[in-house]
């Protein structure tokens, strides 16, 4: 492990002078609006609104997960507009992420005609809708903005948002082109399709190489998190350690996740850069299958 933390470092610095060529690419995706009537996405903008279904009935077993990213602000305030059904079985909730992990803000709590708010203390939230089996309603109207105040203590970012439908193994590997920035904050999530209870998400890690020191600390991190439905607290799970893990040494065997456990419904990964030196990143396949 020390042979390889040595090779891992000088191979960091050695890329490092290339780091600004995606700069631009967080440029670009700024919106000032955007909308979602999708069973989940990424929706990058200082405001936006989420309706789901709203006239209509979702199905059971629904999972929809949303990443809302306001770039470089403290804040983000949710307004509930209208929500359909009763909670307790079905639910929509708020997460905050941020480089510590994934917690939960708020859970819009019933159904209602009067506007519930909700906020995060983060530049990122997460958006989560589930059902289960037995009950079925009309779906909801969510609203976002984020607050005026500015944050930056992360220069970069990157995120996506995907549905794993299928059987093929796809694999991702993150950055495209090397290396990570500094001062990143990016996110990655997968997620089942919806309305098939039986399919889930399998997800490993095949490659992670991100910088750390000649100690073994690692200097630039990832978390990762699986995502159940239901009406436990904690529906984001973390499945690597409170300070976040750097290498393939650390997920060997691979995070053979959630196969190990449980095959879960989503998949989240945080990847948390500090200000200086950079790694190759990491690599990961992912296939939708069948509950054991
Ligand atoms: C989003 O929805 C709102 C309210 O329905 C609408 O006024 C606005 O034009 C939409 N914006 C975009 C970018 O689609
Ligand atoms: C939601 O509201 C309904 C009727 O207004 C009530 O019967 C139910 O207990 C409430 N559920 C929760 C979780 O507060
Ligand atoms: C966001 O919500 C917080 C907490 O309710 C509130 O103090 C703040 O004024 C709100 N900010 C905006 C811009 O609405
Ligand atoms: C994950 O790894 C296990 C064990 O090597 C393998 O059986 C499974 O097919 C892999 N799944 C994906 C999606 O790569």
């Amino acid at each position: 492990m020390r042979a390889s933390s040595v090779v891992i470092f000088f191979v960091a610095v050695a890329i490092s002078g290339k780091t600004f060529a995606a700069t631009l690419k967080n440029d670009v995706v700024q919106k000032r609006f955007a909308n979602s009537t999708s069973c989940g996405g990424l929706l990058t903008a200082e405001e936006g609104l989420i309706e789901y279904k709203l006239d209509g009935n979702y199905q059971a077993d629904e999972v929809c997960i949303w990443t809302i990213r306001s770039p470089f602000r403290t804040g983000i305030n949710f307004t509930m507009n209208r929500m359909g059904f009763e909670a307790q079985f079905d639910g929509v909730k708020l997460w905050r992420v941020s480089k510590y992990g994934i917690s939960r803000a708020h859970y819009f709590s019933n159904r209602t005609d009067v506007p519930e708010e909700g906020y995060v203390t983060s530049s990122v939230a997460i958006v989560t809708f589930h059902s289960i089996y037995s009950v079925q309603g009309k779906g909801f109207s969510l609203s976002f903005r984020a607050t005026p105040d500015t944050d930056y203590s992360f220069k970069h970012f990157e995120d996506y948002n995907k549905k794993a439908s299928g059987s093929e193994v796809v694999t991702f590997r993150y950055p495209e082109n090397l290396p990570y920035q500094n001062l990143e904050f990016s996110t990655f999530t997968v997620s089942r399709n919806t309305g098939d209870p039986d399919n889930n998400v399998e997800l490993n890690i095949t490659s992670l190489h991100l910088e750390y020191e000649f100690s073994g600390i690692c200097k630039d991190i990832i978390h990762v998190y699986y995502f159940r439905r239901g009406m436990s607290y904690n529906d984001f799970s973390s499945v690597t350690p409170l300070d976040g893990v750097c290498d393939t040494s650390q997920v060997v065997p691979p995070i053979y996740h959630p196969g190990y456990y449980y095959k879960a419904d989503a998949i989240v990964i945080l990847l948390v850069t500090d200000e200086q030196n950079t790694g190759e990143g990491y690599e990961l396949s992912y296939r939708y299958t069948t509950r054991n």
